[in-house]
């Protein structure tokens, strides 16, 4: 029986917080399981339902294999355990019946989240769900111990805080947009990556800019091409890139050079039918598409040509960590609590205390009880040719902690 968030009583200690309910905060909560099946957790989110990926995400084509998908449903004993007392069709015999070696719409990821989010709830007494937001938390020197409060209001002391809270799209209008008098309806990157709420935003004589060259660009190119070649057919689009060239994923022997980097999937084949150098002039895309390439630096003498005329601009740039909770540290339980600024250490999933010169972290403690993970804080990874990246993916977040659960919840390694 799903069991309802029970209230938490004021001052509550638990062996550890996870903040964050989407796709990273789920595995971490899966592989403290798998380590200290005893142990109690407090788990965080305000709605539980796979993170971004279920919230905004799920009519977006995936750029990893279905197989890992599995691969992460079925990494952990804990998540074993769920599925294996799970009633059939579900949302792992839904992955399973598609094929294994391809992408997949996001729902289907998404699906497989909530299925184990809802099944942590009801197999492991132990995890309490909390809906609604770790608001601020605070580091005791003394009892190295934090105290995380609950929307405001409650209080919970641990020895071990997680954050997985995710990210979001740079939404800032470019300067050299914001600089420019016309007035353009940004329409906002999630919108433009899924394809029914797309339909619905823009006019049918709409032409829209698309500033960006990178999987979520490429996505709201083809999205906004579809609908030009169906219910939109007056709609133009002008696709400005600082790329003349786009970047591939490259299969190797047994490992993929810019994998974290370079298009995959859906994007990476239409963007080789339609985009590429070679393939445009041919594709019918540029019979509706302009490609303005924007070089650091004259970047704005051709957004000035090219703007006016445009009623739309999707700003495909990247994203940036959502804000987190208000970190502190005091002395002492009865002392003020002083700001405190973290630096991630993308090797390890800690943090270091932040210096305010910024100086490297050589020679600084990490501080203590404290780990990020997910889009987050991603592992920062080197490929055999020593190309430096930062892991994100399901499979990555969970191959990462995999790797680094069982250093984390070692209380002798991380007190
Ligand atoms: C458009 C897009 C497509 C992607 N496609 C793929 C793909 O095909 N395959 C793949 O493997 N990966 C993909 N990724 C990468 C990655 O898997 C997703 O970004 C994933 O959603 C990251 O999971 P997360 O748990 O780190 O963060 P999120 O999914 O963003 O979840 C963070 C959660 O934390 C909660 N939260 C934040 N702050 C607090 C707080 N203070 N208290 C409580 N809760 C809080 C949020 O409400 C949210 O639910 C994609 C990413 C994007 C942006
Ligand atoms: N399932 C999918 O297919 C899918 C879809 C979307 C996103 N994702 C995932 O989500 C994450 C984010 O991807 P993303 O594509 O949104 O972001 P991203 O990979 O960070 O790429 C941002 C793009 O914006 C460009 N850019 C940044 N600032 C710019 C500026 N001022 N002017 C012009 N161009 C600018 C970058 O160019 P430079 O390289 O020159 O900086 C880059 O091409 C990735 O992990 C990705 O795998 C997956």
């Amino acid at each position: 029986m799903l069991r309802a968030a029970q209230s938490i009583s004021k001052q509550r200690f638990v062996d550890a917080i996870v903040v964050g309910g989407g796709p990273c905060g789920l595995a971490v909560v899966g592989n403290i399981l798998e380590q200290k099946p005893l142990g109690n957790q407090l788990w965080v989110d305000p709605v539980f339902r796979g993170g971004r990926v279920g919230d905004r995400y799920r009519e977006v084509p995936s750029n990893t294999k279905v197989d890992l998908f599995i691969g992460f449903a079925t990494a952990v004993a804990p998540f074993r355990q769920i599925l294996a007392s799970a009633p059939k069709p579900n949302a792992i015999t839904a992955l399973e019946s598609l094929q294994q070696d391809q992408g997949c719409e996001l729902g289907y990821a998404a699906d497989m989240c909530v299925m184990l989010t809802d099944g942590v709830a009801r197999h492991f007494d132990n995890v309490q769900q909390h809906h609604g937001k770790v608001t601020s938390a605070t580091f005791d020197e003394n009892t190295k111990l934090w105290t995380a409060v609950l929307d405001g209001k409650e209080h919970v002391k641990t020895p071990k805080l997680v954050l997985c809270t995710g990210s979001s799209p740079i939404e800032n209008p470019l300067p050299v947009i914001e600089k420019l008098p016309q007035t353009l309806e940004m329409v906002h990157l999630d919108i433009g990556l899924t394809p029914s709420a797309l339909a619905k935003t823009v006019k049918p004589d709409a032409t829209v800019a698309v500033v960006g060259a990178s999987h979520s660009a490429i996505l709201v190119l083809m999205n906004l091409y579809n609908l030009a070649s169906s219910t939109h057919p007056q709609l133009r689009i002008k696709w400005f890139t600082r790329h003349k060239d786009l970047s591939y994923a490259k299969y190797m022997d047994g490992w993929i050079l810019r994998d974290n980097t370079g298009l995959k999937g859906q994007a990476a084949q239409w963007a080789r039918e339609n985009l590429d150098n070679d393939a445009f002039a041919t594709s019918p895309v540029s019979k509706v598409m302009t490609k303005l390439f924007t070089p650091r630096g004259e970047e704005e003498q051709i957004y000035r040509a090219e703007l006016p005329g445009c009623t739309h601009i999707v700003q495909a740039i990247g994203y940036k960590r959502d804000s987190l909770p208000d970190l502190g540290v005091v002395e002492s339980a009865d002392a003020k609590p002083e700001p405190l600024a973290i630096q991630h250490d993308d090797l390890t999933g800690r943090f270091f205390p932040k210096s305010p010169t910024g100086s490297s972290s050589n020679g600084r403690q990490h501080i203590p009880g404290l780990f990020g993970a997910g889009i987050a804080f991603p592992e920062r990874v080197i490929d055999p040719l020593g190309n430096v990246e930062h892991a994100v993916g399901f499979w990555k977040f969970m191959r990462f902690l995999r790797k680094s659960v069982p250093e984390w919840v070692d209380t002798s390694k991380t007190s």
